[in-house]
């Protein structure tokens, strides 16, 4: 069940009032029929099979690989090693990557008897079927020289070192008047240290590759979620010009933050296509994604919170120690939220690495305030309990006038208000604050909550929409729809800015021949795109007016500059209105087209202004039972406030899959890591928990009615990240409320409520 509260539709002057509807997904149909396309399904005439063989160790040297027998096998084409790969350009330096050679930085494949991490790609069969590739790769024979690898976070933190920066750029460390002294001086505190384990997002569609060469040109078909990153990253790897390679990624399965940077099977792909002078398809098996597909790293965080006895806190301290790959650096911005969350006039935030024998980690849903706030939610939960105060009276208390850090004003930020909403609506009130003393028979009933909250994200991004003779628009732009609903709220905005029915307009995505944007990550796919598609459709507004007042034949020539509006299908200036595809007709009969474009919001003013974040507040219900300690989840709620809401039906799709995350974080996820071996033990969905429909219980969604105009021409914010922030909190911390168990080590098993 969802209500959104959206008293009154903020639109444009236009006005049809598309915008802000809960429009199903427009690619719907495609999808349920089988009709939208995936990577690995594109059809090429002669298409090829690639098989990955992934490395039985995790650090030394390959001293001998035998491919004879596996060339020799039925329907093999090519086996592909370090021995006879086409050359590509150096990896780059292993050194803290600014925010855009992260993203498109040189990732050779096969280049080299170096093995880094177990499962590494160490050989590529290509055959004429799947099972023939597959089968052949079990013939290869490979010598290593095994070298002891390091893998145990918990073992190391003496190594630690600190990075130049965060991984999305932002300063690793930052102190606020006296941390130390004030925290100690402190008369009600905690001091917790939490621990996060290795995390995998396993989207639906694993990664996969189609590539065909046309001369010197690469198509990769493909799942990325950012175009133009895989653009970027392919051509550096191969060491030719971007404009030599086109991305079309039109449908993706998921994607999490998985798919932002191109790996081993868009590169082996692109290698053996142009080797063999056929396509080539390469896919990722669910196994290989363990390894070959980047990972949450295990963290270690302490939370120290310092407070006078009415709970006002004098000392936030957030140190993160995290597991980073050793030949590429990642640093997720875990304790960064923690900057503008609450206020304090002492404060210290510290992230630090530990290089381990792994593949390099990478953003997994939610980066940062995902592991940040699963444990600083609990810590607050946890000085509540100290203090004798209920944990959302704790957060109102601390609520800043101001960005604590940065000290300019929030844009619009409504978490107070999300919070007591919240409350209200979940029955906060029946919550008993000593753990254990809810009792329905065997079971132990608890209420937890916690906030949310997620910076605010920009990207640069340029659309280009067209209208034709017979009225439909089309819109192009190189972003994707990684399961979010772009095509739909997109299609909501060109109907909305021209007047026209959602039936008249076409968004295309997914193709790198379109105008570059962001894509999709970072929460910020449906801002950016939207902004820029809705200053494309200002532009194209403009451009016929300017036709239609000075082109001779057309039926408002000489309409004086009075505002038009483009409503119904027509076009109105004063007293004047014309059919729109009349209008076309008489003067453009070939079609009229504009783009518009949105910068980065980082160099935008109001980026320096005001601190720009979506918040929320989650709250949960768990069943503990007091004999076995299994926790069953009863009820969510969480209260969002994120700007103007697009689409209500596919943001709260975002919100539900977000708290869905929260139960995995907080109860089930993690990725084992072998200390002896330095691999994924459980490396697949058998093994890997995530919670199934059994798993996930009654579950509400509230949107408070917002519009921030500091944002974006829509006073929209980034929401798809948000529900997961602080989620898995409010569970652990209902979880504590029922058992009077506080765990620390997630996820929370039930053994360790034993
Ligand atoms: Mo998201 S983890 O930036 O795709």
């Amino acid at each position: 069940m969802t209500e959104t509260i959206i008293r009154e539709n903020r639109s444009s002057e236009t006005g049809n009032g598309l915008i802000g509807q809960p429009l199903a997904r427009v690619d719907g149909p495609l999808k349920v029929t089988g009709r939208a396309t995936y990577a690995y399904e594109h059809a090429l005439d002669g298409a090829a099979y690639g098989y990955i063989l992934g490395a039985a160790i995790a650090k030394g040297r390959i001293v001998g690989i035998d491919t004879a027998e596996a060339e020799r096998a039925l329907g093999v084409l090519h086996v592909m090693t370090h021995r006879n790969a086409p050359a590509q350009s150096e990896f780059g330096p292993a050194v803290t990557p600014t925010v855009p050679e992260v993203f498109t930085r040189a990732r050779p494949v096969l280049n080299s008897s170096r093995v880094r991490f177990y499962d590494e790609p160490v050989a590529l069969v290509v055959a004429e079927t799947f099972e023939a590739a597959r089968a052949a790769a079990r013939l290869i024979r490979v010598r290593y020289e095994e070298e002891r690898g390091a893998f145990d976070l918990s073992a190391r933190l003496a190594d630690a070192y600190t990075p130049r920066r965060t991984n999305a750029g932002f300063e690793t460390d930052s102190a606020i008047g006296d941390f130390d002294g004030a925290f100690a001086a402190a008369l009600v505190k905690v001091d917790a240290t939490y621990r996060t384990p290795y995390e995998h997002h396993n989207p639906m569609e694993p990664h996969a590759t189609l590539a065909v060469w046309s001369g010197d040109e690469v198509t990769i078909y493909t799942s990325a979620q950012t175009l133009a990153n895989f653009q970027a990253g392919l051509a550096s790897t191969l060491g030719i010009p971007r404009e030599r390679v086109r991305i079309v990624s039109p449908f993706i399965g998921g994607g999490f933050g998985s798919k932002l940077i191109v790996h081993a099977d868009g590169v082996l792909a692109a290698l053996a296509a142009r080797v063999l002078r056929r396509p080539v398809k390469v896919a990722l098996t669910r196994q290989q994604m363990f390894a070959n597909a980047g990972q949450r790293a295990e963290m270690v965080q302490q939370v120290r919170l310092g407070a006078d006895r009415d709970g006002r806190l004098t000392s936030i301290g957030h140190d993160v120690w995290s597991a980073t790959s050793s030949f590429e650096e990642f640093c997720e911005q875990t304790a960064v939220f923690g900057r503008s969350l609450y206020a304090a006039p002492n404060r210290l935030t510290r992230h630090r690495l530990v290089p381990v024998d792994l593949n390099r980690g990478e953003w997994m849903r939610s980066p940062g305030e995902a592991p940040g706030m699963l444990a600083f939610e609990c810590a607050v939960d946890e000085l509540a309990e100290r203090l004798g105060l209920d944990p959302i009276e704790l957060r109102v208390r601390n609520e800043p006038t101001e960005d604590p850090e940065r000290g300019v004003p929030f844009s619009t930020r409504n978490l107070v208000a999300c919070m007591q909403e919240g409350g209200r609506r979940f029955g906060w009130e029946r919550r008993n604050p000593t753990p254990g003393r809810i009792r329905e028979g065997r079971k132990l009933i608890g209420y937890g909550m916690a906030a949310a909250i997620r910076p605010n994200y920009i990207g640069e991004t340029t659309a280009k929409v067209a209208i034709d003779a017979s009225g439909r628009v089309t819109a192009e732009l190189d972003m994707t729809d990684i399961g979010t609903g772009t095509y739909t709220i997109l299609t909501q905005i060109a109907a909305e800015s021209l007047g026209v029915p959602i039936a008249a307009v076409k968004v295309e995505l997914g193709d790198s021949r379109f105008p570059r944007t962001a894509g999709s990550g970072g929460s910020w796919g449906a801002a950016s795109a939207g902004s820029a598609l809705h200053h494309a459709c200002n532009a194209l507004k403009e451009r016929i007016m300017e036709a239609a007042r000075f082109s001779g034949g057309s039926p408002l020539r000489g309409a004086d500059d009075a505002k038009p509006t483009f409503v119904g299908g027509e076009v109105r200036v004063g007293d004047r209105s014309v059919s729109l595809t009349d209008l076309i007709g008489r003067i453009a009969p070939d079609g009229i087209e504009a783009t518009g474009s949105v910068a980065a919001g980082r160099d935008t003013e109001s980026y320096r202004t005001h601190s720009q974040h979506s918040y929320g507040a989650h709250f949960a219900e768990v069943a503990v039972d007091r004999d076995t300690g299994e926790i069953r989840m009863r009820r969510m709620l969480s209260v969002i406030g994120a700007g103007r809401i697009l689409n209500p039906k596919t943001a709260r799709s975002q919100i539900l899959g977000g708290m869905t995350w929260g139960i995995g974080a907080a109860l089930m996820e993690e990725t084992v890591l072998d200390p002896r071996y330095g691999h994924f033990v459980n490396h697949d969905l058998a093994e890997y928990h995530v919670p199934v429909n059994g798993d996930v219980p009654e579950m509400e969604v509230v949107f408070l009615d917002e519009y921030d105009d500091k944002a974006n021409p829509l006073g929209a914010k980034g929401l798809g990240e948000l529900g997961v922030c602080g989620a898995g909190a409010a569970i652990a911390n209902a979880v504590y409320n029922a058992s009077g168990v506080r765990v620390r080590e997630f996820p929370i098993t039930l053994d360790k409520l034993l």
